[in-house]
Formats: structure tokens, sequence, C-alpha cells
């Protein structure tokens, strides 16, 4: 799924959470970098502990109910990073994919992509879409993975769209409201992310979500992402089913 392609149609409709807990939760996964460091290790080896954190919190998140859990894998501007360790993230990728991905299917988990992912190369784009087709009508749990994602580079290219809509007199300026916007996103037909969580102890949002976090509960901990954990998950959910909902109003 590409941020100027069509967005993901025919998911779920957009809601509140449901039993007190969220529906959608979102993670910047940070400090593999650090978590490495900190035992004198190659930053490869915390990219690598933390892809088993998501194996681990997927898992918990599937436990917990969650319905959509979005990943921050890959930004847009992580292509500033060294070639040795963009290459070490692209291979722990894939290799992650092709052995997980039976596991993901039997765990009835869908998996979608935001972000333009073509980026990555022939080989990785093939296993990116084989997962998405593979797991297409499973239910259980959406897992969104951004990869080579933006959002100030999503909102434009949805803007783009309308403009080329109202360009073409298909569509009259005066009907574009943050409805019809929202189905130009790549998140257009998932539930409204509800509890957005950012490890490391860093507190920016670092170009993720923005538009979709606007009601969002923001918890950040100061865990690093290897670290995190069922628990880890578990205590960000209660501190977002504590906190009173407002949406503006009183
Ligand atoms: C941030 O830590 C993490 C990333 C940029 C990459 C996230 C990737 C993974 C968790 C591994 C694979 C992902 C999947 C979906 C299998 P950092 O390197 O910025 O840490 P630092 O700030 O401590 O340097």
């Amino acid at each position: 799924m590409s941020s100027s392609s069509a967005p993901n149609e025919g998911a779920t409709s957009a809601g509140r959470a449901r039993g007190g807990g969220p529906r959608h939760v979102a993670i910047i996964m940070d400090g593999n970098g650090r978590w490495a460091e900190r035992r004198g290790l190659p930053r490869a080896a915390g990219h690598r502990a933390g892809a088993e954190a998501v194996r681990t919190t997927l898992k918990a998140a599937v436990k917990a109910g969650v319905e959509v859990l979005t990943l921050y894998a890959f930004s847009s501007e992580n292509w500033r990073r060294s070639e040795d360790e963009i290459s070490d993230l692209k291979g722990l990728m894939g290799y992650y994919l092709e052995r997980e991905l039976d596991e993901l299917a039997r765990e009835g988990v869908r998996l979608l992509l935001i972000g333009d992912h073509r980026a990555f190369g022939p080989q990785l784009v093939e296993r990116l879409e084989r997962a998405v087709e593979k797991t297409r009508a499973n239910e259980r749990l959406t897992l969104v993975v951004a990869l080579n994602y933006g959002a100030r580079g999503e909102i434009a290219a949805a803007a783009r769209r309308l403009a080329v809509q109202a360009a073409a007199g298909d569509l009259d300026p005066a009907q574009i409201d943050e409805e019809r916007f929202s189905h130009q996103l790549t998140t257009a037909g998932l539930p409204e992310l509800d509890l957005l969580i950012r490890t490391s102890g860093e507190k920016r949002l670092s170009n993720f979500l923005l538009w979709q976090s606007a009601y969002a509960e923001l918890v950040f901990v100061d865990t690093l992402w290897p670290d995190f954990d069922e628990a880890g998950l578990s205590a960000a959910i209660d501190e977002f089913a504590g906190r009173q909902r407002r949406f503006g109003g009183r």
C-alpha cells in the first residue's frame, strides 16, 4: 500500500473503543540502538531484539482484544541512516516475515502496509505483498506496518488526490470536509486511533499518524523498545482506560 495509492478499502468502520479498551493502538518503536549500545553490541543486534519485541507485543495485543495494531517500522526519514543499517533492517524484515508468516496466518492476523514500501527493492516487496495477500481474509487483529511512511507526505498525497478530482470537475471543493479527507488517507476504513505509545523516553510524534492522532491518548514510556512486552502493553492500556476522553466536549 503506497501513500499515493488507494486507501485500505473494506477495513473495519471507524468507531470508539469497546468495553473500555482501545480498538486501535499505534506504537513508535524507539530505542533499539540505545539498547544495543548499553550492551556493547552493534545496532543490528538492537534491531534483532526489536523484532522479537514485535512478536511478543503482537501476541499480547491479540490477547488484549486490540483490533488494530499499527507499528512504525521505517519512517521516510530513516533513509538518512547508514547503508549498512538500512540493509540490516531490510534483511530483518524479510527474515521476520518468512519466519512468522504461517504463525501470523494461524493467529488470525491480517497484515496491511502503509507508506511506500515499493522503495525497498523487488525481493522484500514481493515478500511483503505475498504476506498481505496470504493474510487478507483474517479477522482477529489487523497489523498495520508503516514502512517508508511519513504523515506529512501522506496528508499531502491526500490533498493532491482531492485537488486532482476537483480540477477534473468531479468534486466541488466546498464538499471537502474532514470525513472526505480521512477517506484519502492510508488508514481509511480502520477504526479511529485510540492510543499511541512511544518507547525510549522520547516525547515526539516524529511524523507518525499526525492526522489520526488528533484525539488519541498519548503514552510515553521509558522502556527501550526491545524490552517492551505484554506487561508494558497492559500498563499502557490501563493508563488509557484510566483517562477521561472528552473529544473536545465537557
Ligand atoms: C528505532 O530505534 C527503531 C527503528 C528505526 C526500527 C524499528 C524496527 C524494528 C523493531 C525491527 C523490525 C520490524 C518489524 C516490523 C519486524 P532506533 O534505532 O532509532 O533506536 P535509538 O534511538 O536508540 O538509536
